[in-house]
């Protein structure tokens, strides 16, 4: 029998990029699937590409930003598959602009997707996952930046760092049920990122500006090319499935950035000493 046999996996934003490889990757596994995405048709088309294979799996449209939509598809998800083993709270979107620059409908667009999004994912299905039995897990998407911190990148980098925050509060405060939480940092992936952030921005909050000396200017500083920082998603994924097996806290996934770690963590620990010194 499949590791993920008659198991049941929700994803958001799974209707491109990163959520439909995570798709791809548990329905090979035998998983019946969730695929939840604002742009419905491309969820839709998703779960009808693995219902062809066989796999049990519906798409439908949901906001992660809106509470309702969220609770409108966990009823129908809980209906049709009972109890959930793992849900990936994978939405995040990229607005990019100087730290000056950005608006308070950037940031408020920002923080309402990619914090409270994953809040409100979370919250939602948290009953469902209260119903499984066994290892349940709940895998966030962070990303490389929390870690590699370009320029231009003021909003969506404190918005992962929330992600990051909550995840780690989140293990502790769920570890007690059986409910395992990993936090993921991709690098950079092939994805239609830019283009389906755009898209999904509400028009009440204005037009998503992109510029492209904005791009050039964060990879630059952050030492990012497509060479060294950009890989496919399901690459970025391969270890995903045996990282939940053995509920590590974290899933670095490539990247070149190590040392800019090492050399952060050797500044806070050279201000420890600083303390102990005065
Ligand atoms: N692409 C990268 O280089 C990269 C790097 C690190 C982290 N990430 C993170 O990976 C995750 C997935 O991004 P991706 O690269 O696969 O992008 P993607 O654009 O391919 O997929 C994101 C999906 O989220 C959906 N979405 C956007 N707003 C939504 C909302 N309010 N409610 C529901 N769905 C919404 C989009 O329609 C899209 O289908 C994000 O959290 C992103 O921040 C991406």
């Amino acid at each position: 029998m499949a590791e993920y046999t008659n198991r049941t996996v929700v994803i958001t934003g799974a209707g491109s990029g990163l959520g439909a490889a995570m798709a791809d990757l548990f329905a090979a596994a035998g998983a019946n699937l969730a695929l939840l995405d604002i742009d419905g048709p491309r969820a839709q088309a998703k779960a009808e590409e693995l219902s062809a294979r066989g796999i049990a799996a519906i798409g439908m449209r949901v906001d992660v930003a809106d509470k309702t939509s969220l609770e409108s598809a966990a009823a129908q998800i809980g209906e049709k598959f009972g109890a959930v083993h793992v849900l990936c709270a994978n939405v995040g979107v990229q607005q990019l602009g100087a730290a000056d620059k950005l608006t308070d409908q950037d940031w408020q667009w920002v923080l309402s997707v990619n914090v409270m999004g994953v809040v409100h994912t979370v919250n939602t299905f948290l009953p469902l996952l209260r119903a499984g039995q066994g290892d349940r897990h709940i895998l966030l998407t962070s990303s490389s930046s929390f870690f590699q911190f370009g320029i231009r990148l003021a909003a969506y980098v404190a918005s992962k760092f929330a992600v990051t925050g909550y995840g780690e509060v989140l293990r502790q405060e769920l570890a007690p049920e059986g409910i395992n939480v990993t936090l993921l940092f991709p690098g950079g992936m092939s994805t239609r990122h830019l283009q389906s952030s755009r898209e999904a921005r509400p028009e009440a909050l204005g037009e998503s500006k992109l510029d492209m000396a904005d791009i050039e200017a964060m990879m630059a500083s952050a030492d990012i090319t497509l060479e060294n920082h950009v890989v496919p998603p399901e690459v970025a994924i391969r270890n995903l499935l045996a990282t939940l097996s053995a509920k590590h806290p974290y899933l670095i996934t490539h990247g070149n950035y190590r040392q800019q770690v090492e050399a952060q963590q050797r500044e806070v620990l050279r201000a420890f000493d600083r303390m102990a010194a005065n």
